[in-house]
């Protein structure tokens, strides 16, 4: 017998960025971090868990195409953790059927395409860790399977929830309290919506993960970051739950700016932003300048991962202004199928 589960898994985009580990193989953060789930339908990862008697060995597939499962590496270790999780519950349940030994068939799809320019494996951990849980029927509490997901790649544990999410760093030495918890359901603040800018869809020149690292051991400027993110964390949740886009805002730039900050003290310097990001930068800080002139609030706000593309967020009314003014000045940028709705991608020059 095929005993089989699918599970999908959104992508997120941080808000307060999580950049070092003070554990590189628990994948433990040495801050907490904040996100905004993009849960549209068209930008999801899906995985389908298959374990059966006849297979041979575990395997992997990620768009059709074959991965290694590496001994010890962080496929390897999110498998393992589910896997022991589910023959510890067989010997406790004798009705259980005895799948936890057989070996799995595991089928990762994206559904938004390379050119989205977005990172996968957030939304991809988090979905193989979903499809497995579903699989192996464990006792379904998101945190938990977060501490799971946050083995294969930190930000993924984000992904197994929606709306606002934070990754709380935690203190305990195993990681045990270094979980995802919502903050708010998307539903608490529909009116904010995201527009993805694809600036490249090139591969990234420096890793996360290797990026991270090298900020953790060269950049003195590391230290006073670490000082601020946790009333950052504080005041943006309290932004969040006032649904304040002006707070809201600012915290989400000044964070962005600062990872950036971050990124050119580490050595070597690490360059993500280029020149169409930086433009990009000074057109929503002109946008932003001009509304408060007026005596009005900020038009939108900027985030950029590690990466040029930009993720702009804007209540509801003030998008129209803002898809004009990218458009105005980046003429190349595709048309947008549907500027109402997160997630809504622009592709640059
Ligand atoms: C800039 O989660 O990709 O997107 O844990 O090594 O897999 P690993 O790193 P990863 O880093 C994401 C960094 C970021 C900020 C964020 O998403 O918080």
């Amino acid at each position: 017998m095929v005993y089989e589960a699918t599970a999908s898994a959104p992508v997120n985009i941080a808000v307060i960025k999580y950049w070092g580990k003070r554990d590189t193989k628990l994948i433990l953060p040495t801050n907490s971090s904040l996100s905004v789930t993009l849960d549209q339908d068209h930008l999801r990862s899906t995985t389908t868990s298959r374990a059966d008697a006849s297979f041979a060995k575990d395997r992997l597939w990620l768009n059709g195409e074959e991965e290694a499962i590496k001994e010890g590496g962080r496929l390897h270790t999110c498998i393992k953790e589910l896997r022991a999780w589910r023959l510890e519950e067989e010997s406790k349940q004798d009705s259980l059927p005895k799948i936890g030994d057989l070996k799995l068939h595991i089928a990762s799809y994206n559904n938004f395409p390379t050119a989205a320019g977005l990172a996968s494996s957030a939304s991809g951990l988090a979905a193989l860790v979903a499809s497995l849980a579903a699989l192996y029927e464990l006792p379904q509490s998101r945190s938990e399977l977060s501490r799971i997901a946050r083995q294969g790649s930190g930000s993924a544990c984000r992904s197994l929830f929606g709306g606002f999410v934070a990754w709380r760093e935690g203190h305990a030495k195993d990681g045990s309290d270094s979980l995802a918890e919502e903050v708010a359901p998307r539903e608490h603040w529909p009116d904010l919506q995201a527009l993805i800018c694809v600036v490249s869809d090139a591969k990234k020149g420096t890793s996360s993960t290797s990026g991270m690292q090298a900020t953790v051991e060269t950049s003195p400027l590391l230290q006073e970051r670490l000082r601020v993110v946790p009333q950052r964390m504080v005041d943006i949740s309290t932004a969040i739950e006032a649904r304040d886009f002006d707070e809201f805002g600012r915290i989400t730039m000044a964070d962005s700016n600062q990872f950036h900050a971050v990124c050119l003290d580490t050595a070597p310097p690490i360059f993500y932003l280029n020149d169409t990001s930086r433009a990009i930068i000074a057109l929503v800080q002109e946008l932003n300048r001009a509304s408060e002139a007026n005596g009005n609030g900020l038009v939108a706000a900027y985030t950029f991962d590690a990466g040029p593309n930009a993720v702009l967020y804007a209540p509801a009314a003030n998008m129209p202004v803002v898809i004009a003014a990218v458009n105005k000045y980046f003429p190349q940028a595709n048309a947008f199928a549907d500027p109402f709705q997160m997630g809504t991608t622009a592709t640059l020059p």
